[in-house]
């Protein structure tokens, strides 16, 4: 009897505790099955990063997220990836603290919003169509 009842007490407040498990528990798959994984893009598929096709048209219809990877591809001694500001993609000439990336394989993480990338290093690559801009949800 006394055994019984000792049972009873300690199986009970496992109930609850169970209850909290379960909501747990589909709380956090709830989350696992609405996670998105960042997407990586190679700028350009086939073409990489160059003028010969217009970058703008290469981004276009894609829906970009931040934390979305962007692979820049390119010959490195005849380009470069150059992140600008509005002023500095619309100009073709890099604002101020524009960052140059020049590996030939940059991975640039999107933040989110707008960003703007030109290539600068043949100056008539950028007014040929090598320059990007891109908004991340
Ligand atoms: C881009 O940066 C330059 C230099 O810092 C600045 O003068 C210009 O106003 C900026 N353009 C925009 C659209 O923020």
């Amino acid at each position: 009897m006394a055994r019984s009842s000792a049972h009873v007490s300690y199986a009970a407040p496992t109930v609850p505790m169970a209850i909290i498990m379960t909501v747990l528990c589909l709380f956090l798959a709830n989350n696992v099955t609405h996670a998105r994984t960042p997407a990586t893009y190679i700028v350009g598929d086939e073409y990489g990063w160059d003028a010969i096709i217009l970058m703008d048209t290469w981004a276009k219809g894609k829906t970009f997220y931040a934390g979305d990877i962007l692979e820049f591809k390119y010959d490195l001694y005849s380009s470069n990836v150059m992140v600008v500001n509005r002023t500095g993609y619309e100009t073709c000439i890099p604002n101020e603290n524009a960052e140059e990336h020049r590996t030939g394989d940059d991975r640039i993480q999107l933040p989110y919003g707008l960003s703007y990338y030109i290539g600068t290093a043949d100056a008539a690559d950028c007014s040929a169509g090598l320059k990007m801009a891109i908004k991340a949800n």
